[in-house]
């Protein structure tokens, strides 16, 4: 594997899921195929469960592990082309990358969507930088568009849960008080697709996701319609695509509380974390035995481990 971004670059979901359960199971079962090799993890935004999972499917694997803040420890990047570079960016992307790509065996990054441009942002011009000049596979961190170690992880965690042979999986937005990425719902859209379950998704006018991840979905605009007999309730918020990066409502009325989880198949709660209670979820409901969020954010190290180690194979 030389990219990780989309369902594509995993292959069989089957096979991608036998090689979790292993992974889980076994951790260091492969940590010969990861000496002298090193991961760098590389960092534009802010990260909790991404750093650390990242790192620890990396030290299973028997990995030397770097990881960099790009803004706290390293010069700041110029990203634009043809520039005259006489203000405060000292280093562009385009030198900075391949010197990281002589360094390391695999990059992940993390580049957040900046909602300055749609077209820019839909680009992937950071994430693409690094797959074009670095020289070895690079892993999505979360990138402007997309979040698929924590898809692969829900993928993961919903077969683990799972009590019928194809649940009904519910995203629904959920209000916050910023305007945050579409990156978590669009590759959860992505990868529920190939999966087997009946994805339905519900959110207020104005935040449906960029069509080429909605193509094909089911869209229910009443939230409890939608949550009737629902399986697995995913829970997240996002800025609008169509008002690109604009939030449009905070309408609390779209929480999820206990009244619309009653409406469910006594349904897990699912959130990629951090999540603001009291806005995406009630206490009550993520305090409550069905919410799965801890194990979700857990099976984040057998996501990244089942990535790095075919990233391994693939370099070896
Ligand atoms: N879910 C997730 O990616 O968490 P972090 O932003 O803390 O890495």
């Amino acid at each position: 594997m030389k990219r990780f971004l989309t369902p594509d670059d995993i292959g069989s979901f089957s096979k991608a899921l036998e090689d979790a359960r292993n992974a889980k199971n076994n951790p260091y079962a492969d940590q010969a195929l990861g000496r002298n090799k090193t991961l760098l993890l590389l960092f534009f935004n802010s990260s909790l469960r991404t750093r650390l999972s990242s790192q620890r499917a990396g030290f299973n694997l028997g990995m030397n592990v770097i990881v960099m803040d790009i803004n706290k420890d390293g010069w700041q990047l110029e990203t634009e082309f043809g520039v005259v570079m006489n203000g405060d960016k000292p280093e562009h992307i385009r030198e900075a990358v391949p010197v990281m790509g002589r360094y390391c065996d695999i990059i992940g990054v993390r580049s957040f969507a900046k909602f300055e441009n749609k077209e820019e942002d839909y680009s992937e011009k950071i994430l693409n930088q690094f797959i074009e000049l670095s020289g070895v596979p690079v892993i999505s961190l979360e990138s402007a568009t997309r979040h698929p170690l924590q898809a692969f992880a829900d993928l993961f965690t919903i077969e683990e849960y799972k009590t019928v042979e194809r649940p009904k999986v519910v995203l629904t937005w959920a209000p916050h008080p910023k305007a945050l990425p579409q990156a978590v719902p669009n590759s959860f859209v992505e990868w529920m697709k190939v999966a087997n379950v009946d994805l339905v998704v519900t959110h207020p006018k104005g935040y449906d996701l960029a069509p080429e991840f909605m193509d094909g979905v089911k869209y229910e605009p009443d939230q409890r319609k939608a949550f009737e007999g629902a399986d697995f309730i995913y829970a997240k918020n996002w800025a609008s695509y169509s008002d690109y990066g604009k939030i449009l409502s905070t309408d609390r009325s779209w929480t999820v509380d206990e009244e619309k989880m009653a409406l469910t198949n006594n349904a897990k709660f699912m959130h990629c974390l951090p999540v603001r209670r009291n806005m995406i979820v009630t206490d009550g409901v993520i305090e409550s035995p069905n919410s799965i969020v801890i194990d979700e954010a857990a099976n984040r190290v057998v996501s990244a481990q089942v990535v790095l180690k075919r990233m391994l194979q693939y370099i070896a």
